[in-house]
């Protein structure tokens, strides 16, 4: 990449400005939705800055440590490598989530998922929710950090998921409200329960995997070769997880607790359907910032 050749003062200096347009047109070369939009954020992150700084200082001098930094990652993002993982974090309901190679990247229409659950989560009392999947946590901890007597107790199999998990609830400060559980599905909260008899939660939530294994060659690179596949293969119709997820799920919820769950706008109409048969009642499905169906709550029939 030509940004970290030296520049002799005979050469045109490598300014902010310069390199924008240079990764630019580079990245829109490799097929990049939003090159420059993802250009100023690579730039950003390599001179260890806030985005909108980098139009105050247009003329200034890239250094080279920097530009070594913005090639690694030009290199990386133009083998179509998700840009988060790339920085490392992504934004999720205004907070920061440490995201990187195993772990889903939190997508805005779980931020309605969020805003669906704490509608039905009470500010002034306490609450015990169940997350299954929670990935970066980044369900788990948005929720404990908008309700402060909420606490959350979450599953995950993947081990990768964990390490992220624990370090952004760490860094959200919320290790007293949220209990992360390794283990399949429900069987963790189970295992609880067994012990527990009177253990009954107020509500559950789910972003579960839900991507037909027929679908998983039609992602994008950054998803498909990126992503990993346990967070979102789901079997022939997406729905292997939610079926189990669904057939346990009111033996651990009080009566009229709440379930929500993410899903593809397809399976909508099924799993609500799936969730009447359960022991829920009252099923609805609500649509995402892009109309979209994509989220069907129910509540546990007394
Ligand atoms: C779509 S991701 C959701 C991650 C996160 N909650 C979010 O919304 O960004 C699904 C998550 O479910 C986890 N998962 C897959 N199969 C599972 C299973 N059988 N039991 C528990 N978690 C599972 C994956 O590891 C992944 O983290």
């Amino acid at each position: 990449m030509e940004p970290n050749q030296p520049s002799t003062p005979a050469q045109e200096a490598w300014t902010v400005q310069r390199i924008l347009l240079w990764t630019t047109g580079f990245l829109k070369q490799k097929g990049i939705e939003s090159p420059r939009l993802e250009a100023e954020l690579l730039l950003a992150h390599a001179r260890k800055c806030a985005r909108i700084r980098l139009y105050t200082e247009f003329e200034s001098i890239v250094s080279d440590d920097e530009r070594a930094v913005m090639r690694e990652m030009v290199q990386r993002r133009a083998k179509r490598e998700p840009l988060a993982y790339i920085v490392g974090s992504k934004e999720f309901y205004g907070r920061n989530f440490d995201v990187g190679k195993g772990v889903l990247i939190p997508r805005p229409e779980t931020e309605t998922l969020v805003d669906i659950c704490l509608d039905s989560i009470p500010k002034d009392s306490p609450s015990h929710i169940i997350e299954v999947g929670f990935g970066s946590g980044c369900i788990a901890i948005t929720l404990a950090k908008q309700r402060d007597q909420c606490h959350v107790t979450a599953t995950d199999v993947s081990s990768d998921a964990m390490r992220f998990a624990l370090q952004n609830v760490a860094k959200h400060a919320v290790e007293s409200q949220v209990r992360l559980l390794q283990g399949d599905c429900l069987a963790p909260v189970q295992s609880l329960a067994a012990v527990d008899p009177d253990l009954l939660f107020d509500g559950l939530v789910s972003n579960p995997p839900y991507v037909r294994d027929d679908e998983m060659a039609t992602l994008q690179p950054e998803v498909g070769q990126h992503e990993p596949h346990t967070a979102l293969q789901a079997g022939s119709d997406g729905l292997d997880i939610v079926r189990r997820l669904v057939r346990h799920a009111a033996e651990l919820l009080k009566p009229a607790a709440f379930v929500a769950l993410e899903l593809d706008p397809e399976q909508c109409a099924v799993v609500a359907e799936l969730l009447e048969c359960s022991g829920f009642s009252d099923a609805h499905i609500h649509k995402d910032l892009s109309g979209l169906n994509r989220i069907v709550t129910a509540v546990r029939a007394a």
